[in-house]
Formats: C-alpha cells, structure tokens, sequence
C-alpha cells in the first residue's frame, strides 16, 4: 500500500540531544508502529541549516535559529507510515511549546519556542526535500518489520 509509504523527515534539536532525549522521543514514534527508515548522528554546518530552514530566512529570529541549531550535535531521522506527516507533527505538538497540548512532545518536555526540541516536516513535498538534504540514497533503509501486518490491518 502506497499510502503506508509515507515519509516524514524528523530531528531531535541540539536541546534535545543535550537534555538526553534522543531515546524518549524515538521510542514515542517505535511506540506509535511508525518505521524507522533513516538515522544518524551529525553537528550541522551553518549552510546546511542554513538550506533547510531557507523557507525562513527572512524571519527576524532566522539567525538566531541557525545559531541555536547549529550549537551542537542533532538526530535526523526518516520515519515511514500511514499519515507520517500529519501524524507526526500532531505528536509533536504546537510549534511553541507554550500553545502545544499535553501528550505531544513539545507539550510534555519543553517550554520555550526557540527551545523546542525537535522538528518535523510540514508537508509530504517538505519531508522528500528534507530527507535528500540529510541522507544520501544509500543511508535511507527499505526494509518491512516483523510486525508489519500487526500495526496495518
Ligand atoms: P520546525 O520546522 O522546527 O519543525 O518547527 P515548526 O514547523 O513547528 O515551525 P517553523 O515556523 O517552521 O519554525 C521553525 C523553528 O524556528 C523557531 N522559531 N522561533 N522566536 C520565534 O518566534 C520562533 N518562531 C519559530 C522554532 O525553533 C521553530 O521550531
Ligand atoms: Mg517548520
């Protein structure tokens, strides 16, 4: 099924590798049935944050963001499934933490917005560009877990 396809791009912030969430926020989406396509561990340059976020460039917080992103280590991942877009910015939460609900990651283990502790694509287009930005071809893995036919009917 195609639909069951869908790719996601999602990175734990610099914040969030610094506060040790790197496993409580990958074990939300293992958790969810989502699949793990694409994940490693890399101190971004500027220019690559600098591409990925070029949407905002022209944003009075643009620099500061660059600075905050590029500060130290972050998690890109590829993550596959049903809805993995919608779905997984819903488990993310409100971009600031203050308006996300709950349940969500930003909700649950964050407080300020330029903290936020993780991203994720906001359209399917987004999340294909995003992912050829991170990962060569080699790096995103297709592969069908064991318990596939468990979390799709
Ligand atoms: P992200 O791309 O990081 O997943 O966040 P998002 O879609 O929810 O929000 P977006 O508008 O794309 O903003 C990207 C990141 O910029 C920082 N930001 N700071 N100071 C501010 O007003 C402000 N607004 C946005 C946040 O780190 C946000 O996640
Ligand atoms: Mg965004």
């Amino acid at each position: 099924m195609a639909e069951q396809r869908e790719r996601t791009f999602l990175m734990v912030k610099p914040d969030g590798v610094q506060r040790g969430l790197v496993g409580t926020i990958i074990e939300r989406f293992e958790k969810k049935g989502f699949k793990l396509v694409g994940l490693k561990f890399v101190w971004p340059s500027e220019e690559l944050l600098q591409q990925h976020y070029s949407d905002l460039a022209s944003r009075p917080f643009f620099p500061g963001l660059v600075k905050y992103m590029s500060s130290g280590p972050v998690v890109p991942m590829g993550w596959e499934g049903l809805n993995a877009v919608k779905t997984g910015r819903q488990m993310l939460g409100a971009t600031n933490p203050a308006d996300s609900q709950p349940g969500t990651i930003r909700g649950d283990l964050c407080i300020q917005v330029g903290r936020n502790i993780i991203h994720g694509s906001d359209s399917v287009e987004s999340a294909n560009k995003e992912i050829a930005l991170w990962f060569t071809e080699k790096e995103v893995v297709g592969w069908t877990p064991a318990a596939e036919n468990w979390v799709y009917e």
